[in-house]
């Protein structure tokens, strides 16, 4: 382990089974650009601080691209003897410029540089799964435009309960997007602060700029307390907070695909490409994604509680026990970078079957509703002409009919207030036209809230 970062003090090398244990950079090999870029920011700092002359500086600014177009070309990798990413990157500067390279570890400490990585590479990173989350939300969306007046059967319990527009269950599934959105956008601002200067924990004697160094590195502000700024991972959690929430709602989305898609609803067809078949059972037709979407959430959920066990004994400053935030981290963008473009593209291909749905929409006697509602219309208290209505539901499963194909007389026999003009609700169109408030499912309603979430989606 020639290039260990702190063999001054020791007698011999680690024990192998230490070495073993500690090694980070399997894992945090991916930190590499963004442990480059804030070196960038530090190399200059040093320099203004008169710690380094413009040669140096200039010559450290070269060999850091070079290190930088080596990794990225893979001509340079972290070695079996590298602890983690900021050894091995030492190690390729110390390749490039000899002694010098040893010059940039004034004033930081591996503390506040792993700290302003994860910080940097989950901000950079939850860019690209908002944008992933919006091309999700925009199948979804263009999906419920073609359904804005689809009739559907709703369901509570998995019962069906009243009618809706399927347009309108599928934008059901935008607006949790929309919240995931709003959270990575509000996480963003909570995370936009540079631990960088903040050293081991106590700041530097050496006169740096962490206001400039927070500037150049895109944050918004540099950290106000050195000692939390390398103790604080509240910004994994609560990107792993976001991630998991994330995960449920595709959770979600995945168990209605699984069940629209079952011989017994039949209410959606997968595309060919977006399905998977069954290496025996040569008819299957499998909503594979959808069972991913599901299954994934369980490490989603994970490693937000990985991470929180593993800080909530810890006491302040930096622990080593830190080190295990990073695998949880990488694995949620990592599951999320996958899950979110298959279920997008499982979306936007799928067929929907109208006829099947329009016919399942009344089945259950899902317009009983509608005949409380008309009594109430007609001044009766809805207790008792939910108890009429119930009645008269008994009586049609009892002799397997609709509720318009009761005879005027069976209704007068139910309650007197039930006249045959109570007919006009029955029709599944009537209940759905009905439904004219702000957010409910009627298609006028509905229409409104295609335009309201497609125009929030072009914003993002
Ligand atoms: N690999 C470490 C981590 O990921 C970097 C910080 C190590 N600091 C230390 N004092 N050993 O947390």
């Amino acid at each position: 382990g020639g290039a260990r970062l702190w063999g001054g003090r020791f007698a011999g090398g680690p024990a192998e089974a230490l070495a073993r244990l500690s090694v980070s950079v399997q894992f945090d090999w991916r930190l590499a650009p963004y442990d480059l870029a804030a070196s960038r920011a530090h190399a200059r700092v040093l320099a203004r601080a008169g710690l380094f002359t413009n040669d140096e500086l200039g010559r450290t600014l070269a060999a850091l691209d070079d290190l930088e177009a080596a990794c990225a070309a893979g001509l340079f990798r972290p070695t079996v003897e590298d602890e983690d990413v900021h050894t091995a990157l030492e190690r390729g500067l110390l390749e490039r410029l000899g002694a010098l390279g040893g010059k940039l570890r004034a004033g930081r400490s591996r503390n506040d540089q792993v700290a302003t990585d994860l910080r940097l590479y989950l901000r950079d990173r939850a860019r690209g799964i908002a944008a992933r989350l919006v091309e999700l939300a925009d199948a979804l969306v263009e999906q419920a435009e073609r359904h804005l007046d689809t009739p559907a059967p709703g369901m509570t319990h998995l019962q069906h309960a009243q009618p809706v527009t399927f347009g309108h269950q599928l934008l059901a599934h935008v607006h949790p997007l929309l919240r995931d959105l709003d959270r990575l956008r509000d996480w963003d601002a909570r995370a936009a602060v540079c631990p960088l200067g903040s050293g081991a924990l106590a700041g530097s004697s050496l006169p740096l700029d962490p206001v400039r160094v927070a500037r150049e590195l895109g944050f918004a502000s540099a950290a106000p307390n050195s000692i939390d700024a390398v103790s604080d991972r509240d910004f994994v959690a609560e990107f792993l907070f976001a991630a998991a929430m994330t995960g449920v709602h595709l959770s979600r989305l995945g168990e209605e695909v699984v069940l629209w898609t079952s011989q017994e609803f039949g209410w959606v067809e997968l595309d060919d490409s977006f399905a998977t078949g069954s290496s025996i059972m040569p008819q299957k037709k499998n909503a594979d994604i959808a069972e991913l979407a599901r299954g994934k959430s369980g490490r989603l959920i994970g490693a937000l509680v990985t991470v929180l066990t593993m800080l909530k004994g810890l006491p302040l400053a930096y622990d080593r026990d830190m080190q295990e935030d990073k695998e949880p981290a990488f694995d949620a963008v990592d599951t999320l970078d996958v899950v979110l473009p298959a279920l997008a593209g499982m979306i936007s291909t799928m067929t929907v079957r109208v006829d099947r749905l329009a016919a399942a929409a009344p089945v259950g006697y899902t317009l009983a509703t509608e005949v409380a509602d008309w009594l109430v219309r007609r001044g009766v208290p809805f207790r008792e002409a939910h108890d009429a209505t119930g009645q008269l539901v008994a009586l049609c499963a009892s002799r397997d009919c609709r509720l318009s194909e009761v005879s005027d007389d069976d209704l007068r026999a139910i309650s007197p207030h039930l006249e045959p003009e109570v007919r006009e609700v029955l029709s599944v169109r009537s209940a759905l036209a009905a439904r004219t408030t702000p957010g409910s499912t009627g298609p006028k309603a509905v229409a409104d809230q295609w335009g309201d979430v497609a125009d929030k989606l072009t914003d993002w």
